[in-house]
């Protein structure tokens, strides 16, 4: 891969802006290759495959996982990652993002971006002529999910009979689940607080890529002989003024060794960082059956597999 020409045949860029942008056989696809990697890696097999490629990363949150592993991904692959703090381009002086996603296609080829609202990687995308990926919006985190996804495939060698359990906020990183599960067709129960469901227009996506899951507001009964019980954190960055509502909605919906009672197979997984006391204990985080930092690992991966299937692809 050479610095990205501009296109000539109007060919659309691949973007990846919430998992089903996969199909189940693309998904199916990326995590082999993820896998692949993974093993390359250990083996310190060369896999340089996108060879002086280029990420830009644009963030307007904080990240540690997320920067780091695609910025690590880009070198492993033989390219090259670009961090692009929001106020630290033009797009804090008022920039218009489509000026911005125009700009930046010229220079490389994929983008990678964290925003607040979902519409501002609509926008990156329908402007821009490389590939965009999503790495967290208010509404979405694909990314992760894939990580997730070949979590629990490694952990139970595929995804049939596996039933997962979703504690606390139908957030981003719950939704982005809903789809990956629905398409890789792993059984789910989403048990959030009435007001802090997940959007019923993920419900129904789900139900066209797959099943939809089950919903409920009794994590107790949810969590009976799960085979994965996932928690996030209450309060998401962007929503610090709602923090005292939100702690006392999400009682009872602590993930901790009580609740664990009921799923005594079940591992713990959490999409980092983690709010101890608050949305899981200590002791689950730090306990035998957490797979949270095999799951952080993973987003490395995911990540490497899924920009080769999109720049590959064009
Ligand atoms: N899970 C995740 O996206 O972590 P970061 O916010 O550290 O990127
Ligand atoms: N729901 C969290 C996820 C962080 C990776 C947030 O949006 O802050």
């Amino acid at each position: 891969m050479s610095t990205h020409d501009l296109p000539t045949d109007g060919a659309q860029p691949r973007h990846f802006l919430d998992v089903d942008d996969l199909s189940a056989a693309e998904l199916s696809a990326v995590l082999d290759r993820a896998a692949t990697y993974k093993d390359a890696l250990a083996a310190g097999a060369d896999h340089a495959d996108l060879p002086g490629a280029t990420l830009g990363m644009l963030f307007q949150k904080a990240s540690t996982r997320t920067r780091v592993s695609f910025e690590t991904g880009m070198t492993q692959l033989g390219g090259h990652a670009i961090f692009l703090g929001a106020d630290d381009i033009q797009l804090g002086r008022g920039e218009p993002l489509k000026d911005t996603s125009r700009a930046l296609s010229r220079y490389v080829d994929v983008l990678m971006a964290r925003v607040f609202k979902h519409e501002n990687v609509e926008v990156l995308a329908e402007h821009a002529d490389v590939p965009v990926v999503n790495g967290l919006t208010d509404d979405a985190h694909p990314c992760q999910t894939l990580a997730d996804l070949l979590t629990i495939r490694e952990r139970f060698d595929g995804f049939e009979d596996v039933s997962a359990v979703w504690v606390g906020d139908g957030n981003n990183v719950a939704q982005s689940f809903v789809l990956g599960c629905a398409l890789a067709g792993v059984e789910l129960t989403v048990a959030t607080p009435p007001e802090h469901a997940v959007d019923d227009a993920i419900i129904d996506r789900a139900a066209t890529l797959g099943t939809a899951p089950e919903t409920t507001s009794d994590p107790e009964s949810a969590v009976e002989g799960a085979d994965v019980v996932y928690t996030d954190v209450w309060v998401s960055m962007g929503q610090e003024d709602e923090r005292d509502t939100r702690l006392r909605r999400f009682e009872g919906f602590q993930v901790n060794e009580t609740l664990l009672e009921a799923a005594p197979g079940a591992v713990v997984m959490h999409c980092l960082p983690a709010h101890r006391g608050e949305e899981i204990t200590d002791r689950v985080i730090e306990g035998e059956r957490s797979i949270v930092f095999a799951q952080a690992e993973n987003r490395l991966h995911a990540q490497k597999a899924l920009l080769v299937e999109l720049l590959d692809g064009e």
